[in-house]
């Protein structure tokens, strides 16, 4: 099977036995088309970033260990003409040409339209993975993480941290849309509301960027201080739409399809970027989609359906791994127990997940499942994944002291990136 596989998904999981997932895909063509009909219920339709045409405006949130190809192609399938984000890639390791990132920066041939994430603090050096995913012709468009809360990422300035200094902020802007503009790749930023209530940072931040020339801005509606905990604030993603002329997507805490309509009809953003939602549930794009399009239908799978996408997406992990079934099953654990989450199966069943270590495990343990078991409705417009407040925000020494960088700074910060490690 090759990566482009993936355009099948669909009809796999509708072979299976996924009413849902069939109805939903019979659906599509007409939801896409009338996606631009939900205007007049107050919701967002179709826009350009940069020459492409997003039909329906949904995104899955980049989010690291999760959306590569294989997740995202899932998605995909049940899903609209969205937007399909890479986990983040950090810049050095692009520039370093680090084997686990440039896996990372693959795309399945299904995927026509490539969206690639990058991190970093160094301007210049952002400026070279840059150029590196223009002259490779890697994506179609770049996004930039400026939202990260993790505390090896902040104290060194980055991620969430950055946009407090609004000089550094804006030259990495500039550079990056600088290499990418002539090659007609759209660069967006993903930011948070600021580093706590009273370092609010997104209102400047979405100013900048939209002057230096970003395509599109998201909105992920809470602080680093806050972590993923607590609701976010949508009153915020209301403000920036507001405030801006390009496009705002709005972020956070959508789990169902009625909270997408919610956050678009409450806030008037442009489009809506889903992230712990689908963990375990790529088939909540199904749902968007057809609500998008006035449609009551919901995807809802039995465990047995759920169950082949487990061992689809096992299947699709082994291509991505290059046919290293021990790596794919290790990946899949915890998507395992996202699919499982609220399902009546037993710690024994969950821990044989956990133990795999080659497909056919997988598929044993599938096997084993209850087909019939309908969805757990009980927990469907639930919070999962991550859901707590930072335990302190870290940040570089005198950091809030000053919107602009010091030369002291400047120099500290460039020294090394702190997730020069992680690959
Ligand atoms: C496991 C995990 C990994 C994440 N990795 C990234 C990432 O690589 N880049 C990024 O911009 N945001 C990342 N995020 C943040 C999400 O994209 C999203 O902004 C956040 O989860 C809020 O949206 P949600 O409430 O829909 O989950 C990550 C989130 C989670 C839970």
């Amino acid at each position: 099977m090759t990566a482009d596989s993936t355009s099948d998904t669909a009809a796999v999981v509708a072979a299976s036995g996924n009413a849902g997932a069939a109805a939903s895909a019979a659906v599509s063509a007409s939801a896409s088309a009338s996606a631009a009909d939900g205007t007049t219920r107050g919701l967002p339709g179709a826009f350009m970033l940069g020459s492409h045409r997003v039909t329906t405006p949904v995104m899955l949130s980049p989010m690291a260990g999760v959306t590569n190809w294989p997740f995202r192609v899932l998605c995909e399938s049940y899903g609209p003409d969205g937007l399909y984000v890479a986990e983040m890639i950090t810049a050095r390791a692009l520039t370093a040409h680090n084997p686990k990132a440039l896996r990372l920066c693959r795309f399945a041939p299904s995927e026509t339209f490539r969206s690639l994430q990058l991190y970093g603090v160094d301007p210049h050096i952002l400026e070279q993975a840059a150029g590196i995913v223009v002259d490779n012709h890697m994506a179609d468009h770049v996004d930039l993480n400026f939202g990260c809360p993790v505390p090896k990422v902040t104290r060194r300035g980055g991620g969430s941290a950055l946009p407090w200094k609004t000089d550094l902020f804006r030259e990495i802007i500039r550079k990056v849309v600088h290499v990418c503009a002539p090659a007609g790749i759209p660069v967006t930023a993903k930011i948070r509301v600021g580093i706590d209530d009273t370092h609010t940072t997104f209102l400047d931040a979405g100013r900048i960027a939209q002057d230096e020339g970003c395509a599109m801005v998201t909105l992920h509606a809470r602080t680093t201080a806050e972590y993923y905990g607590g609701h976010s604030d949508w009153d915020r993603i209301a403000q920036l739409t507001q405030a801006l002329d390009i496009p705002v997507f709005g972020n956070g805490d959508i789990w169902t399809a009625e909270d997408a309509i919610a956050m678009a009809q409450q806030t008037g953003c442009a489009g809506v970027a889903i992230g712990r939602g689908c963990q375990g549930r790529p088939w909540l794009f199904a749902d968007i989609r057809n609500a998008f399009a006035g449609s009551p239908q919901r995807v809802n799978p039995t465990l047995g359906q759920v169950g082949a996408i487990i061992e689809r997406h096992a299947a699709l992990l082994v291509e991505f791994y290059d046919g290293d079934e021990r790596m794919a099953v290790h990946d899949l654990r915890k998507h395992c127990a996202w699919y499982l989450k609220g399902f009546p199966v037993g710690g024994d069943v969950r821990r044989q997940f956990m133990e795999c270590e080659s497909l056919d495990d997988v598929h044993r343990v599938v096997d084993s499942l209850d087909p019939d078991v309908p969805f757990p409705m009980q927990i469907a417009d639930k919070p999962r994944g991550r859901v707590r407040y930072a335990k302190k925000v870290r940040l570089p020494y005198d950091w809030l002291e000053s919107r602009t960088l010091s030369d002291e700074q400047r120099r500290d910060l460039f020294e090394s990136d702190p997730l020069d490690d992680v690959y």
